[in-house]
Parts: C-alpha cells; sequence; structure tokens
C-alpha cells in the first residue's frame, strides 16, 4: 500500500469528501486546487466496490458507436424512471472522461492502437472499455496516486464518519462527526460531499465488500435529506456460490465474451424466459435463475445454476479473465475443464440521495456522488458499467463548486469516556448477523406484501430495542465541538459495529418501506403479487424522515423524440 499523508488533522477544511472509491477519488482530484481538501475513508484508501469492479466501463467512444445509442439503451434498461437529462449529460460527457482516464496512466486493454471493447448484457454494441477483469484495480491505483501526489488533500483512512453536524436551523451543513484513532472529533467544513458507496452488506448475499454498509445514505437521511427510489436494488446473477467461498462476481463480460448459462442437467435455460438469453438485462437473467431454480430444485433457496466458459475458448479465457481463473482455482474450480457454480447477488442500489445535475441535494452544502447518490441516470436498473462512468462525471461537477464564506471552527473540548459496552455488543452483533438474511428472504429478487411486511416490524422492533442502548445513547447524544477520547481501541471497534448496524436498520426501514409502497414491478424491485409493470408507477418515490411520497409527475421517457446528440 502506499504510504499515506500525516495524520495530524486539522479541525477546518474547504470541502470534507467521505469515501474514497472511484467518486470520492476523482472529486478530490477534480476540487480546484486552492481548496484544502479533506478525503476521509473507512478502511484503507483502495477498499471499495470500485477496486472490486470487473467488466469496465461504458463510453460510446468507438467510431461504430455513438452517445445516442448508449443513451437509448440506458433507458431502455431503467424501464422509464431514467431522468433524460442526467443521462444525457452522462452519456455526452462519457468520452472527455475517459480520455482524462487515459492520460493519467489507466491502461486499458488495446486492440492494435484502438481501445478495446466488449459486449455486456443490454448494450446494443460492444463499448465496454476494460483492463482484463481487473479494472477498477487498475482506475483505482490510477487515481489513489494522483491524489497522494497532491498537496491540498489531506487523506484520513482508517476513519468512519458517523453523521453530519448541521447549522443550527439545520439548513445547511457544516461538518461531520468523525471516529478516527480512539477518538470522536467534529471537522468543520461548509461543503460535505458523501461518496460512501453502496449498502449490499444489507443483503446476505452480497457482491460487495465489507465497506459498503450504506452509511452515507443513512447520515443523509438522518439529517434530513431527501433520498429517492430505495427499492430499486440490482441482483447481479453470476456470482460464485461455493460453500465457504465469498460471493465473488463472475463478470457480465465473460457472457458478453459467449459464456453459457445452463443447469444442473446442463440445460441452456436462459432463453426460456427472455430472447436475448443470457444477454437480457440483469434484472431478467437474475429472476430466470431464481424462477429456474424454483421449477427445478427441491431447494431453490440453497441451490445454485452454472456458468460455463468453455464455449469462449481456452486463449480468449486466459487473455480476458486471469483474475476470475485464479480466484475460482483457489476455490478448487478449473474453469477450462467445468463450469462455474452461481447465483444472483445483491450487487447495486439504483436508489439513494436524491440529487440535482451539480451532485447537490436537498440541503445547502450537501453533495452526494457515486453509488450513494440518486442522479436519475439508472432508473429502475442500471446499465451494466455505467456506474463508473457515472462516478467520475457527477464528481467531476464539484470543479465547478462555489464555496460560502468561510466557518472558522473554535477548539473542541477534550473530554474522556470510560465505556463499558460489552453485554450491550453481543445483543448488536447478533442483530447485524440476522438483519442481511431477513432481508435477503424479504427484499431480494422476489418480493411479496405478506413478508415484507413481517421483515419491517422486526427491523422496527430491532431499532425500538436497541434505542435504550447506552452505547446508541452515547451516539445520539454527542455534542459538536466536543472531542471525546475513547478508553481503548475495543471501544472504537464497538463504536464502528453499531454505527454501522444502526446504519443498516434504517437503511432496511427504508427499503422495506419503499418496496411495501411500489405496488408493482419493475427493474429490480419485483413483487411476486404485483407481478406486472404499471403505468400508474411511472414516478419516483422520494423519503424524507419517515414520509414517503410519490413524485407528482408521472416520467415520460423522451427516447423517441430526439434524433441524435453528436456522434
Ligand atoms: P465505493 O467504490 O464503494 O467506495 C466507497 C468508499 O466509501 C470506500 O472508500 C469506503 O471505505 C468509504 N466509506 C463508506 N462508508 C464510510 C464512512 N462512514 N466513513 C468513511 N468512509 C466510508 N460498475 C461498473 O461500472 N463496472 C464494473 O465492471 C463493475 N463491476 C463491479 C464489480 C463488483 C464486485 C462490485 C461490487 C461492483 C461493481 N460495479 C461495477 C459497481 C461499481 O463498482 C460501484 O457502483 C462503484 O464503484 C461505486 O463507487 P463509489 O465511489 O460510489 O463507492
Ligand atoms: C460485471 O463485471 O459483471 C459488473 C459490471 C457492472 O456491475 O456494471
Amino acid at each position: 500500500m502506499p504510504r499515506l499523508k500525516s495524520p495530524s488533522i486539522s479541525p477546518h477544511f474547504d470541502v470534507i469528501v467521505v469515501g474514497s472509491g472511484a467518486a470520492g477519488l476523482y472529486a478530490a482530484l477534480c476540487l480546484p486546487t486552492h481548496l484544502r481538501v479533506a478525503l476521509v475513508t473507512k478502511n484503507t484508501i483502495n477498499m471499495g466496490s470500485s477496486n472490486y469492479a470487473q467488466g469496465g466501463i461504458a463510453a460510446a467512444v468507438d467510431p461504430s458507436d455513438n452517445p445516442f445509442l448508449h443513451l437509448e439503451d440506458t433507458l431502455k434498461a431503467g424501464v422509464g424512471l431514467c431522468d433524460y437529462e442526467a443521462v444525457k449529460f452522462m452519456v455526452e460527457n462519457a468520452a472527455e472522461a475517459i480520455a482524462h482516464l487515459v492520460e493519467m496512466g489507466v491502461a486499458f486493454d488495446r486492440k492494435g492502437e484502438k481501445l478495446a471493447m466488449t459486449l455486456e448484457a443490454a448494450h446494443s454494441r460492444p463499448r465496454v472499455l476494460h483492463s482484463a477483469d481487473t479494472t477498477g484495480r487498475a482506475i483505482i491505483d490510477t487515481l489513489v496516486a494522483k491524489v497522494l501526489e497532491r498537496p491540498n488533500i489531506q487523506v484520513i483512512s482508517q476513519a468512519i464518519a458517523l453523521n453530519l453536524w448541521l447549522a443550527p436551523q439545520k439548513d445547511r451543513v457544516q461538518g461531520i462527526s468523525l471516529l478516527h484513532q480512539s477518538k470522536i472529533q467534529w471537522l468543520k467544513s461548509s461543503v460535505v460531499v458523501l461518496a460512501t458507496g453502496g449498502g449490499g452488506q444489507i443483503f446476505a448475499q452480497t457482491t460487495n465488500p465489507e465497506v459498503s454498509t450504506g452509511d452515507g445514505t443513512a447520515i443523509a437521511w438522518r439529517a434530513g435529506a431527501i433520498l429517492r427510489d430505495l427499492e430499486f436494488f440490482q441482483f447481479h446473477p453470476t456470482a460464485l456460490t461455493k460453500p465457504g467461498a465469498p460471493h465473488f462476481l463472475i463478470s457480465e463480460a465473460v457472457r458478453g465474451e459467449g459464456a453459457h448459462l445452463i443447469d444442473e442437467k446442463g440445460y441452456r435455460f436462459a432463453f426460456d424466459y427472455h430472447a436475448a438469453g443470457e444477454l437480457a438485462p440483469r434484472d431478467v437473467v437474475s429472476r430466470a435463475i431464481f424462477h429456474h431454480l424454483h421449477k427445478t430444485s427441491s431447494d431453490p433457496t440453497h441451490a445454485h445454476v452454472y456458468l460455463d466458459l468453455r464455449p469462449i475458448g481456452p486463449e480468449r479465457i486466459r487473455y480476458r479473465f486471469p483474475n476470475i481463473i485464479n480466484v475460482c482455482q483457489q476455490w478448487g474450480i478449473d474453469v477450462f475443464q467445468e463450469p462455474i457454480p452461481v447465483s444472483p447477488a445483491a450487487h447495486y442500489w439504483m436508489g439513494g440521495v436524491a440529487c440535482d445535475l451539480m451532485s447537490q441535494t436537498s440541503i445547502r452544502g450537501l453533495y452526494a456522488i457515486g453509488e450513494t447518490a440518486s442522479t436519475g441516470v439508472h432508473g429502475a436498473n442500471r446499465l451494466a458499467s455505467n456506474s463508473l462512468l457515472e462516478c467520475l462525471i457527477f464528481a467531476a461537477q464539484l470543479s465547478r463548486i462555489e464555496i460560502e464564506p468561510n466557518l472558522v471552527a473554535r477548539d473542541s473540548d477534550i473530554s474522556q469516556i470510560n465505556s463499558d459496552w460489552n453485554r450491550e455488543m453481543e445483543q448488536i452483533e447478533a442483530i447485524r448477523q440476522m438483519l442481511p438474511s431477513l432481508m435477503w428472504e424479504s427484499a431480494g429478487i422476489s418480493r411479496h406484501e405478506e413478508l415484507l411486511n413481517q421483515a419491517l416490524y422486526q427491523v422496527n422492533r430491532w431499532r425500538d430495542s436497541l434505542a435504550s442502548f447506552e452505547i446508541v445513547k452515547f451516539l445520539a447524544n454527542l455534542l459538536p465541538n466536543e472531542m471525546i477520547e475513547l478508553n481503548s481501541t475495543n471501544a472504537e471497534e464497538q463504536l464502528r459495529i453499531t454505527a454501522e448496524t444502526l446504519n443498516l436498520l434504517d437503511l432496511g426501514y427504508l427499503i422495506l418501506k419503499s418496496s411495501m409502497s411500489r405496488a408493482e414491478s419493475r427493474g429490480g424491485h419485483y413483487r411476486s403479487d404485483y407481478p406486472k409493470t404499471s403505468n400508474d408507477w411511472n414516478v419516483h418515490t422520494l423519503i424524507q424522515g419517515d414520509r414517503l411520497w410519490k413524485s407528482s409527475t408521472k416520467i415520460k421517457s423522451k427516447r423517441l423524440k430526439i434524433k441524435s446528440i453528436g456522434s
């Protein structure tokens, strides 16, 4: 790992960026260099979904492609709920973002001189740029190196943002509270950028890393920001499924290159469910697997299907998927000889903190980017490889940020706490374990009112029971400008687990509530009691506090009205 800069932290920055994935790193780099920027991250600087990204980054940069086709594919995958202007902005600016990555040194694969492209599900053209099957790592390594060269950016790693610090009128941010090096302290800034990634850890089966506990979304919600479309979660069809193994992603690019999905008997079943077979949109393929297993297996919850790479050919497999070969080998699977056991897993959260084109949320000074944000580009279902692109395009908007007159932080009062939370931790950790299974069974690939209701009841009981815990009250009653020194690293770990568990419980409540309200099926949200898509639901769901409402106007797709947007 690269060495990080000095750990001593000033209490005052021009901008605080929370999260060091593609979105947070790129934002920090795009911010004007005269600004003092804190880049806060809860693990090492390179840990996050971005680093795990395999398939690549979508951009219509090949002469045979154009942004209009990319726009059309994105709108189609989003099933009526994409924000047209946001998608248009993203696809039109894709070429510039890619050029910037290349200029910084990201080594995308090439075919001769030209950038190589692969096909992924629901793209009408091969337009996914890649660096073997570790595209995320190639991008993150480059961005990290650039960030570490920048004197105006202070990286604060192993530091978890707990909450936002709002001005007394609650109308604007003025910083965050931070748990770091056995201390809780407040960092002051009139601009906070939430780039904390997704929340896959809320589900028992997920491709997301451990840091993906939806912290930024929960933090924004508690501060009163408007959140959007939280019911839309994407389940990736093909995660490795082997006892003891993590749900390691087997990239969609594998199917793009020609791999077949087969069942226990070797039957290629995907075409029974959609004319595009394995390359139908992700939600369709995930549900196809779900339904096929329910039709053919006596224990569908624990069953899996297989992904057979052999139709691709050994040379191409070796060239394109070295990491997948390695990881499978570690779990005893020789991809040249046998198919990989796979099943769907929670992968990407389309919903998030509602933002405009400038990445601004409903709270003054608060921005959200990357998977934490709901910019409107994904609608009800994200098109493959559009996420890394979204991270870059909307993070770059921060280059145009206007900083409000600076707030001067006064010195913190220091107090110490002698914590004794051991007895409470047992129950908190038990809830942390049980919640993802409850969510997977009730709000996973197939949802139904009765199960959603039961799960909501249980989540609310957990939230109520934890409210009286000393450690929870301690976190809820932190006072701005008070620096608290903890008496042990154990206490720091206990606070981290508690903070993440509370975030996951808040998000569980919000996802279940949103999923109950949407009485139809669309994109990543499938209700077995309302299996059809309904025109009445061509609207967003919005949540602020406990209030949930539908966006007032129906969303109209403009895709038939436009001819072309550049080329
Ligand atoms: P992340 O990269 O997840 O970064 C979040 C950051 O926030 C991390 O640094 C984390 O430590 C930090 N953080 C979280 N909470 C806190 C807190 N409370 N305090 C401080 N720091 C915090 N998309 C594509 O477009 N193409 C792909 O090929 C692709 N492949 C994928 C493969 C996998 C296995 C996964 C999981 C996702 C993939 N995606 C892909 C989706 C895409 O990678 C993510 O949506 C995107 O990288 C998210 O970037 P981000 O910067 O928003 O968040
Ligand atoms: C994959 O490689 O299948 C993931 C691509 C994505 O999530 O966009």
